[in-house]
Formats: C-alpha cells, sequence, structure tokens
C-alpha cells in the first residue's frame, strides 16, 4: 500500500493560523517561493531585513508558521557590503508566543538572515522539528492544514515527508489519537514512490472518497536527525557532521554533555564517551550550536547556525551502553555495592549483578575475572537487561579484579560493552586460634614429645570475637586420621588424652567454627606436630649405662690393684703411683 490519504479535519486547532495576523507584517522575499527567502519585517510601518548571527531552525520555525508555511528546513545568513538599518528579534521574546514583529527592534548590521520553510507538509507538536503529528496543506480552496490517516500511511511515504523537511530517515511511525478532533469531511488519494522530493509531488488519484478515520488514529512521525560521525574507527565514534542542505561539521563550541548524550543515542551509539575538538587546516564551512537554544536533550539541528571556523567536533561514543556491575553479599544484608573495592568474608556468599539500560532485546553477559596468577569467564544469558552471578562460599582463589561485558548481536552485527572494574577482596572473618599442648604454645617448630603412657592436653583458644562455636581438633598421621569435637567454653576447649599412645603421634590443629548471621565459617591453627616417646630407652639411659659404667670402672681398679701387687710386691709407693 503506498497510496496515502488525507483526511481534512475541521476543527479550530487545525485550521489555518492567522493568529497574529501577521501576513501583512512579515514576507519571505527574492526566494523561489513565498515560502523562502530573505526574512523582512514590517515593524512600526517600515519593512526592513532581519540581522541575527545565530539565526537557527527553532527561530525560523516561527517565521513559518508566521508566514502559515510548513515546517522550518534550512537557515542561513548572508554578509551584505555595508551596514543597513535592521530589525533584530529577541528570542526570548519570541519563545514566550509574541509575534515576530512585536519582539522586533531596531538596529544596524550588514549580516541578513534568510531561511526555507516547506511549503505544504509540517510536523506538529513534536520534540523537535523533525517529530510531531503530520500535517498536509491541501491544494484545494480554501487551503488547509489536515490531518493524515493512519491507516493508510506507509513507510515510502514517510520517507518522502523526512526528506521534504531536510530530516533524516524515518524513524518513528505511529498512529496519534485525535481525539477531540471532529469527523473527516474528505479524503484525498495520493501515491508516493518514495523517491519524490515533496509529498506533493506524489501521484495523485484525483477522485475525492469519504472515509473515516478507522480505527481513529492519525500519521505521528519521528524522522532522525541528519547527523552523522565521519573518520573514526567505528560509525560510532568520529567528527559529527550535520546535514541541512549539506553535510559539515559541527563546531566543537557549547556541546553541553547532555547534547553530547542525545546525540551518541540517537545514532544508537549508546552513550557519550569523549568529546573534544579537532583542528582542521584551514577555515571553512561549518555549524555553530547556539548556546541560547539548547536545553537538555535538544537535538543539534533544530539549534545550529552557519559559521566559519576551524575547530571541529569529536566525539566517541559507546557502541553501546555502559553495563553495570554490583556486587551484594549475604554478610552485608544483601547490600549493593556499586564502589570499585568490595570485600567479602571467605565462606559467604556473594552475588555478582551484571545489567545494562534495555537498548536491544537478548544478548549476554559473561563475567571476566582476573588475578595475579588466574583468568576466568563465566557467562550467563540476559535476561531482563541483567545476570546475577552466584558464588555460595567466598574462597581466597575469588579475589581479584572483575568485570561485565555484555555481548549483543544487532542486524547481524556483535557488538559488545564493557563494565568499570570492581576489586573484589576476600577476606577471613575470624582470626586463626591458638593450639597449645598442656598450655606450652613455644616449641611449635621443633614439635611436642610425650612420654608414651602420660597424660597429655591439647587446648585450642581464640581470641573473643562471635559467643559459641566449637572447636574441632583434627589428627592426621602417616596411617590414620581422626576428628575430635568439643563446643567452645570461654572461647576454648580442651582435649584431655588420659594415656600417650603411639596411635597419638601425628600432627594436631584446631579449626574453630561458628555461625554467624546463618553463615558457616571456620578458622585453622597453626599444626601441632607431636613425638610419643618409649619411657624404656630411658631407664637403659639413666640407670643401666651409668651403672654398667661404675662397674666397669671398679673392676679395671681391682686388676689394677692385682697386677701392681703381682709385679711390685709389697713397694706400696709404686702401686699407689700405677692405679
Ligand atoms: C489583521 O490586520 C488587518 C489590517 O492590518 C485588520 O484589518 C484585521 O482586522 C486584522 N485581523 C485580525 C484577525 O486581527
Ligand atoms: C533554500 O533552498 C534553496 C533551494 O534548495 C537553496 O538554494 C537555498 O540556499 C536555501 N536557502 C537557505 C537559507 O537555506
Ligand atoms: C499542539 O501545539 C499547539 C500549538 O502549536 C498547542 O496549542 C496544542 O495545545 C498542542 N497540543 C498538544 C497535544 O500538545
Ligand atoms: C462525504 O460525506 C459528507 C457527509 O457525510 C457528504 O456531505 C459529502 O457529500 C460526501 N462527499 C463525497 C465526495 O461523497
Ligand atoms: C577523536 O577523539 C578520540 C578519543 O579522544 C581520539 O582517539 C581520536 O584520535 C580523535 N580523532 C580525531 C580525528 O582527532
Ligand atoms: C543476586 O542479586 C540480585 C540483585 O541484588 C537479586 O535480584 C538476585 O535475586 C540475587 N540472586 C541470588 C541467587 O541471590
Ligand atoms: C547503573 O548505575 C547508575 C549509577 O550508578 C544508575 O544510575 C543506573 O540506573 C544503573 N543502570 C542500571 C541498568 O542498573
Ligand atoms: C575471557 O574472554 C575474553 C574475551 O571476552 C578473552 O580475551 C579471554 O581470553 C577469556 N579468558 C578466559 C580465561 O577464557
Ligand atoms: C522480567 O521483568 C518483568 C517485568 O518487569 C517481570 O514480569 C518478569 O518476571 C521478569 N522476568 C524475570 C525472569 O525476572
Ligand atoms: C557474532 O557472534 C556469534 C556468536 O557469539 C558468531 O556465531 C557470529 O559469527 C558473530 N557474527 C559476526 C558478524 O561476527
Ligand atoms: C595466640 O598466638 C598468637 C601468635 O600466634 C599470640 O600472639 C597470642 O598471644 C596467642 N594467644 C594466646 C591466648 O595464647
Ligand atoms: C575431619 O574433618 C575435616 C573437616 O573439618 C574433614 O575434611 C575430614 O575428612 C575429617 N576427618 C575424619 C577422619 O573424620
Amino acid at each position: 500500500m503506498d497510496h496515502l490519504l488525507v483526511l481534512l479535519l475541521l476543527s479550530s486547532g487545525l485550521q489555518a493560523e492567522g493568529k497574529h495576523n501577521s501576513t501583512e507584517s512579515v514576507r519571505l522575499v527574492g526566494g523561489d517561493s513565498r515560502c523562502a527567502g530573505s526574512l523582512e519585517l514590517k515593524h512600526q510601518g517600515d519593512w526592513k531585513q532581519v540581522s541575527d548571527t545565530h539565526w537557527n531552525l527553532k527561530k525560523a520555525a516561527v517565521a513559518c508558521k508566521e508566514l502559515d508555511c510548513g515546517s522550518a528546513v534550512s537557515v542561513g545568513w548572508r554578509e551584505e557590503s555595508s551596514d543597513r538599518s535592521v530589525w533584530k528579534i529577541k528570542y526570548d521574546c519570541v519563545q514566550s508566543g509574541s509575534a515576530l514583529r512585536e519582539c522586533a527592534r531596531s538596529d544596524s548590521s550588514s549580516t541578513i538572515v534568510n531561511l526555507n520553510c516547506s511549503e505544504s507538509v509540517r510536523l506538529v507538536n513534536g520534540t523537535s522539528l523533525c517529530s510531531g503529528r503530520l500535517e498536509v496543506k491541501t491544494n484545494q480552496s480554501p487551503q488547509r492544514w489536515s490531518s493524515v490517516c493512519e491507516a493508510d500511511f506507509d513507510q515510502q511515504d514517510a520517507e518522502v515527508v523526512c526528506r521534504e523537511l531536510g530530516c533524516g530517515a524515518p524513524s518513528v511511525l505511529q498512529g496519534v489519537h485525535y481525539g477531540e478532533v471532529e469527523v473527516p469531511m474528505w479524503t484525498k488519494e495520493l501515491q508516493c514512490g518514495g523517491h519524490e522530493s515533496a509529498l506533493l509531488d506524489c501521484r495523485s488519484s484525483g477522485s475525492d472518497i469519504n472515509v473515516t478515520c478507522s480505527p481513529g488514529k492519525v500519521v505521528g512521525l519521528t524522522c532522525s536527525e541528519p547527523v552523522r560521525l565521519v573518520g573514526g574507527d567505528s560509525r560510532c565514534a568520529g567528527i559529527v557532521e550535520l546535514k541541512h542542505l549539506d553535510w559539515r561539521p559541527v563546531i566543537n563550541y557549547d556541546i553541553t554533555p547532555e547534547t553530547a548524550a542525545a546525540t551518541c543515542k540517537e545514532l544508537d551509539c549508546g552513550s557519550a564517551v569523549s568529546v573534544d575538538g579537532k583542528e582542521e587546516s584551514s577555515y571553512r564551512d561549518m555549524w555553530r550550536v547556539s548556546s541560547d537554544c539548547v536545553q537538555s536533550g535538544t537535538v543539534l539541528r533544530d539549534c545550529v547556525t552557519p559559521w566559519h571556523f576551524h575547530i571541529a567536533l569529536n566525539l566517541t561514543c559507546s557502541d553501546l551502553f555502559q553495563p553495570n556491575i554490583s556486587v551484594s553479599s549475604s554478610m552485608d544484608g544483601d547490600s549493593e555495592a556499586q564502589q570499585q573495592r568490595f570485600q567479602v568474608f571467605r565462606g559467604s556468599t556473594f552475588n555478582i549483578s551484571c545489567s545494562i539500560q534495555p537498548q536491544y532485546p537478548g544478548g549476554s553477559f559473561q563475567l571476566t575475572f582476573t588475578s595475579s596468577n588466574s583468568a576466568h569467564n563465566y557467562t550467563q544469558p540476559a535476561v531482563n537487561h541483567s545476570a546475577h552471578f552466584l558464588f555460595p562460599a567466598a574462597e581466597p582463589v575469588h579475589h581479584g579484579k572483575y568485570s561485565c561485558v555484555y555481548h549483543v548481536s544487532v542486524l547481524s552485527h556483535n557488538f559488545s560493552s564493557e563494565s568499570h572494574l570492581l576489586s573484589l577482596a576476600v577476606s577471613d572473618l575470624l582470626l586463626p586460634p591458638n593450639i597449645s599442648l598442656d598450655g606450652d604454645s613455644e616449641a611449635q617448630q621443633q614439635g611436642f614429645r610425650v612420654f608414651r603412657g602420660s597424660t597429655f592436653n591439647i587446648s585450642c583458644f581464640i581470641q573473643p570475637q562471635y559467643p559459641g562455636g566449637s572447636f574441632q581438633l583434627t589428627f592426621t598421621s602417616s596411617n590414620s586420621a581422626h576428628n575430635y569435637t568439643m563446643p567452645a567454653v570461654n572461647h576454648s576447649a580442651h582435649f584431655l588424652f588420659p594415656a600417650a599412645e603411639p596411635a597419638h603421634q601425628g600432627i594436631y590443629s584446631c579449626v574453630y567454627h561458628v555461625s554467624v548471621l546463618s553463615h558457616n565459617f571456620s578458622s585453622e591453627s597453626h599444626l601441632l606436630s607431636l613425638t610419643i616417646i618409649d619411657p624404656t630407652p630411658f631407664i637403659i639411659r639413666a640407670v643401666v649405662l651409668p651403672l654398667t659404667l661404675l662397674l666397669v670402672n671398679a673392676a679395671l681398679y681391682l686388676y689394677c690393684k692385682v697386677l701392681t701387687r703381682l709385679l711390685f710386691g709389697p713397694l706400696t709407693e709404686m702401686k699407689h703411683a700405677v692405679c
């Protein structure tokens, strides 16, 4: 269906303008039609040209409306050879709804403004000059602006309208309720091929037919801004160029963060990453943004004025919005943290959430992890533009940096966008407990020795941090292992072994277990090494050996005595000297 039905709606609000009776006081001269040319105002009986070096489409739109022309399509100004008496327009006066001539003051200048308005098509009540409810001026007499029935309007028709208004390609085409407006009187059928430069150039059936707009909606249309980024690495980075009559760079002055953000968004390029100036080799025709025009979110096109300059606006947008990364921990009562450093306790549950502003459906989130000695990626599909990565128990291996990378495929192009980095530190909630043998915690390096058969006592102690809890005494040896458990009393526990056995020889440690906010934590002491020594070798060493030595010495003495008596007889002086 490439035909168009134009409905003439009889309604006071939609009838020809003339509110300010200004057809008598505004005119465009020297153009191709009454809707193009240099702007002249009749004020206090004088026709004079209008001068404004910050002349832009928003201001031109006021003149187009007073002239009962369509939308403002392009603006320009030129230098005349000499100064002349002109009207200057106070913009805030115009903005408040006053007629142009009421806002004029006499001045002298050589700069003369001109403009082109569309003749028979306009968009009204939109957020910019490129959006709104479509109205067409029929060439029947009397000429009237009428809405267009949604049901019979298609993409090709929209292309013609957007082109005629000097906007970019159509982006949103939707019905608008015409509510209080009265029944359509007649319709006129048009058939656009899509390539026409003006809607009234489209073929017309010529026959009037009687239809009402069903289901009661007229055309609302949004054309994109004719803006592009050139010379960058991607379609989302480079010098900002805007098309009015031709493509020209935009000057980097008066660009607010909101305007940069709106431009990136307009280009479906996510958010603005950087804004700076690019020096050109020479002065050339550019567009300058008028600061008095730009309000938050205003599109560039409505607010630029032709300028001769040499520094262009270089804008870098992220292809996509930047995803958010946040972490919540069970120990934190589920409070979420978006700060860049976060601490979780060993053993606690933590939950890393990735989310992105809705932009495209689907996609997936990749959680990347890097630490000094390892790296890992986890992937989950995006559900409602977010994903949650749950870690049931924090361990030291989770210590490192995390980021969320959103991947999405749009029109068979893969895009991805990464969040900022989040540093996660895993620390122990509990201090390590102390282990001691019979109250002695020194000599842990060399180990403890206990006599076989004797009583020994291994004590576990922890600095008071949390009430309750229990101690587990773990034991391992070359051929066995055992755990003993006791509740913590006064933050300690004593494991009594009434008689040391060789089976008790091995490595001991105290493990303290406690539940905090319904999470279990534990912490382990140093290792204690225990050797069981047999008492028998001691008896031999302490009693048998000294006794043997004594007997041997006594035997040698007697032997010496006997020998000396045999050799020297009664010579007692000699025998005393030898033995
Ligand atoms: C418009 O102006 C003309 C003369 O300039 C005057 O006769 C006419 O009444 C005015 N119309 C309105 C609606 O103000
Ligand atoms: C108006 O349109 C004509 C024809 O497209 C063009 O030559 C002229 O420069 C335009 N004027 C302005 C002020 O944009
Ligand atoms: C549309 O704009 C006209 C003036 O241009 C205004 O009177 C009217 O209230 C607006 N309607 C809506 C729905 O905004
Ligand atoms: C359209 O309908 C109106 C009233 O419903 C009628 O007066 C008019 O003659 C009709 N026009 C045509 C062309 O049928
Ligand atoms: C534009 O800015 C980006 C980011 O600052 C930079 O990498 C790039 O080189 C600039 N391009 C030009 C043409 O200056
Ligand atoms: C993870 O955190 C998010 C946001 O705080 C929450 O919606 C989600 O239910 C949590 N997931 C789990 C398994 O706790
Ligand atoms: C991301 O974080 C910012 C600021 O921290 C917040 O304003 C925004 O709403 C968040 N976006 C999403 C999708 O959670
Ligand atoms: C994780 O993914 C990134 C790309 O997103 C890749 O460069 C990196 O090698 C991956 N790392 C691991 C450990 O798979
Ligand atoms: C996604 O969001 C919608 C609306 O907010 C909700 O009804 C739905 O349950 C959500 N789905 C999931 C899986 O969270
Ligand atoms: C996009 O990614 C998907 C898988 O993630 C891959 O199969 C496909 O080839 C990619 N397309 C392009 C154009 O790189
Ligand atoms: C526990 O051991 C630490 C060092 O390991 C020591 O500083 C502390 O005093 C000990 N506490 C007790 C109660 O023995
Ligand atoms: C002792 O407890 C630890 C956990 O604390 C466990 O890994 C080990 O298997 C247990 N050993 C025995 C022999 O029960």
